[in-house]
């Protein structure tokens, strides 16, 4: 059954049910008030995004994660915390930055301990590849900031590597008051010694590149950059062929979700600390 969604006033659901995947999400109806966004990508059990949200009432935030588990427990704490300005979807994280959120509308991504994919034959399916700068440029409103952290080394240095290859960001320090506000997994990865690894890269507010730098609309600049935009050129494009497989890969792995009732809910990467100790 699809949760009842949360329009602006009284709150069912923290959950946005997603009515379409070649659409923009509507923000003016996700949120009561119209602030600047900011988007968590495999937001986990929420431990960050709950307090930061919180603490910045100014701001709306979206956490999107595939796991059902996960982002019910950003509904209950967001709930508990009477929360207005925090909303959950339960998507595939890469294709809703690219296709469902519109373009230019979030200040801030923020992206923690994104599954590493140590393996090297598995390394494509690393969130933070080649091609993310781009559809990040696409999703980051003027001067918005993407903020990275994780504790593997080799990963590190990918999103280090493919940030500077990237001439429309430039990279920041992360504010000390954002970096002190821990994630699940980090705090796990405290207790065990391990350090967080930060990096945080700001969208060029002039920037142009070189091929766009005339007066060049939204649609062209889409197609010259591979990044498809228009839902009706979505089929054909070989980025929304991927990302639908992504897409399978989530429901695949919200059938493994469901026939682990009552099992761990981690699949994909290792299980916190703090959610094997308790839960919320
Ligand atoms: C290692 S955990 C980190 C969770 C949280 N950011 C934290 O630091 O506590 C990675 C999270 O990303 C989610 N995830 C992995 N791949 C995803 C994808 N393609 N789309 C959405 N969520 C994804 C996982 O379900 C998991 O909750």
């Amino acid at each position: 059954m699809q949760p009842e969604t949360a329009p602006a006033g009284e709150c069912l659901s923290l959950i946005h049910p997603l009515t379409s995947i070649l659409d923009h999400v509507e923000l003016g109806k996700l949120f009561p008030a119209d602030l600047p966004l900011e988007v968590e990508l495999g937001s986990g059990d929420s431990t960050f995004l709950v307090e930061y949200a919180r603490r910045h009432a100014e701001h709306n935030f979206i956490g999107v994660e595939r796991l059902l588990g996960r982002i019910r427990k950003l509904d209950r704490k967001g709930r508990r915390a009477g929360l207005m300005n925090l909303r959950g979807l339960r998507i595939e994280s890469a294709y809703f930055l690219e296709y469902l959120l519109p373009p230019h509308s979030a200040v801030a991504v923020h992206i923690y301990f994104p599954d590493p994919w140590p393996k090297r034959k598995h390394r494509r399916h690393r969130l933070i590849n080649e091609r993310f700068p781009t559809v990040a440029q696409q999703a980051l409103a003027p001067g918005g900031t993407v903020y990275l952290r994780t504790d593997d080394a080799n990963y590190f240095e990918q999103m280090l590597g493919v940030f500077a290859a990237a001439p429309a960001f430039r990279p920041v320090d992360t504010p000390a008051e954002l970096s002190a506000e821990l994630t699940d997994f980090e705090k796990g990865f405290h207790a065990r010694g391990i350090k967080s690894l930060l990096a945080a890269y700001c969208l060029i507010t002039d920037y142009s590149p070189p091929h766009l730098a005339s007066n060049i609309n939204d649609r062209a600049a889409a197609a010259a950059t591979g990044v498809g935009r228009g839902t009706p050129a979505l089929k054909t494009d070989p980025g929304f062929a991927a990302a639908s497989d992504q897409v399978q890969q989530h429901r695949n792995d919200a059938d493994d979700e469901r026939a682990q009732e009552g099992g761990p809910e981690g699949i994909d990467c290792e299980e916190s600390p703090q959610q094997k100790a308790h839960e919320v």
